[in-house]
């Protein structure tokens, strides 16, 4: 079968260089969006009587058709045809015969590709914010549970007050917000109609824009025949969203790790969502944990090879660009996968409650509401500060802990010390009493958790 384009060509392509230059084993994905784009095209070219109505319509039943072999799995694709675009012609001209050969009118595969991807791109947004939506749901049900559940909070993986367990997801669920915005900030860009911009300069065609936007549900049509061949900030935009969702899920995954390795305690993963070794029988390993975490790495190469290849292109299209789609797919498959199995393996995760509450009660985590209740007695909290600096130096050297040292210990250090010290010091003390705004008090953290069920119940 001869090619699309082989009119001005003497010579067959090299079979490396049909190898070499074809899409169609990666950009098949985009059939249906193709094909779509396709349909709205033929429609609009009978509306604007550059087609007739009647060749139209052919076009259209003939494109459905090809639609229903492909997803039976009755069409083949091949290399020769170069990509999904001229695959999806080809199958079509075999169906309907030379009327085919039409739909290309007022068209290239450059602003086909562009109308393509942008499809994509936001077919997939709204995917990804409902796996979110749904992690999002999965933490919410898990603070609800462990709002008294008292566990270190660390700076430096030093262990530095006490928060709770579920001030700790909630803090999670506010990334996943935030990558919720990002992803509709960038579905926005994306929402745009390129079709008509042609090859880059347009088309004499008199092509109606925005039937064909109003068609495949676009908000807008783009302006600049040349950006909108050229453009694929959406796709860098969106692999950067999906690079700091797996940077978050990545955190939390080294969060888990450490959390059930022997040394903390503080949760023990479900056997379905652990692994054994080959050769050591005692070992349960947080293997699918560690995957995302690896994973995050491929989505941060997916963008970087995205802005590398594009830094350098000259307006408009160059081919080049049809190295974005590895990436692009790679991004899509790696971050919804990881999305689908975090959620169930924390919901299944058992919580050692008691091996929080003991590690929050150590390495002096009551420190500074020490040095606060000082301040209350009239101290400057810097002196406080200094006082109990020297406290606990005492305390390692005597090797006790704050709420166990003596009334006599404590007045050696300041006279301002009372029997009312004990309960201040105290770690579930400590935990309710900073109720401020966005605080890790349970009674807080439970009205930031019925907020935010209230609003995403809102949205549904
Ligand atoms: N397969 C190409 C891509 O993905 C489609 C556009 C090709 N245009 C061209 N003039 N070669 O970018």
């Amino acid at each position: 079968m001869s090619k699309l384009w082989s009119g001005r060509f003497q010579k067959k392509t090299s079979h490396l260089v049909d190898d070499f230059h074809s899409s169609i084993s990666f950009d098949k994905r985009l059939y249906k969006y193709d094909i779509q784009g396709s349909i709205a095209h033929a429609k609009m070219l009978g509306k604007t009587e550059i087609l007739t109505a009647g060749e139209a319509e052919k076009i259209v039943n003939g494109l459905r058709e090809v639609l229903d072999d492909i997803e039976a799995g009755k069409a083949e694709f091949s290399v020769q045809a170069e990509d999904i675009h001229m695959n999806v012609e080809q199958l079509l001209t075999e169906k309907i015969g030379p009327l085919g050969k039409k739909l290309h009118t007022g068209r290239s595969r450059n602003d086909q590709v562009a109308l393509d991807m942008r499809m994509y791109v936001k077919a997939e947004i709204t995917e990804v914010v409902s796996l979110l939506r749904q992690l999002q749901e999965t933490l919410l049900d898990l603070a609800e549970d462990n709002t008294e559940t008292v566990m270190p909070g660390y700076t430096h993986l030093q262990r530095a007050q006490p928060v709770t367990l579920a001030h700790h997801l909630t803090a999670y669920f506010m990334m996943f917000d935030r990558d919720v915005e990002r992803l509709r900030d960038c579905y926005r860009r994306a929402d745009v109609m390129p079709l008509g911009a042609g090859a880059l300069a347009g088309t004499t065609f008199p092509l109606d824009r925005h039937f064909v936007a109003e068609e495949l549900g676009f908000r807008a049509v783009t302006e600049n025949s040349l950006d909108s061949v050229s453009d694929r900030d959406f796709v860098v935009e969106f692999t950067s969203a999906a690079a700091v969702i797996m940077m978050h899920l990545s955190r939390f995954c080294e969060e888990i790790i450490l959390w059930s390795s022997a040394e903390f305690g503080f949760v023990e993963l479900d056997d379905s969502y652990s692994t054994g070794s080959s050769m050591m029988p005692q070992k349960k390993n947080p293997d699918v944990a560690e995957l995302v975490r690896g994973k995050s790495g491929r989505v941060f190469g997916s963008l970087q090879s995205l802005l590398a290849m594009l830094k350098g292109l000259p307006l408009a299209y160059n081919k080049d660009m049809q190295e974005d789609k590895e990436p692009l797919f790679d991004a899509v498959d790696t971050v919804k996968k990881c999305l689908m199995v975090f959620g169930p393996m924390i919901s299944t995760m058992q919580v050692r409650n008691a091996a929080l509450k003991k590690a929050a009660g150590g390495g002096f985590t009551n420190a500074t509401d020490l040095a606060d209740y000082l301040v209350k007695k009239g101290l400057p909290f810097r002196e406080a500060h200094e006082v109990v600096g020297k406290i606990v130096w005492y305390c390692m050297e005597h090797k006790k802990d704050l709420e166990h040292l003596s009334m006599e210990e404590y007045r050696e250090f300041s006279p301002a010390v009372n029997e009312d010290v004990y309960t201040f010091i105290a770690t579930d003390r400590c935990v309710a009493a900073r109720n401020i705004y966005g605080g890790p008090a349970p009674e807080t953290v439970r009205q930031v958790i019925t907020r935010h069920r209230e609003r995403l119940q809102q949205e549904k």
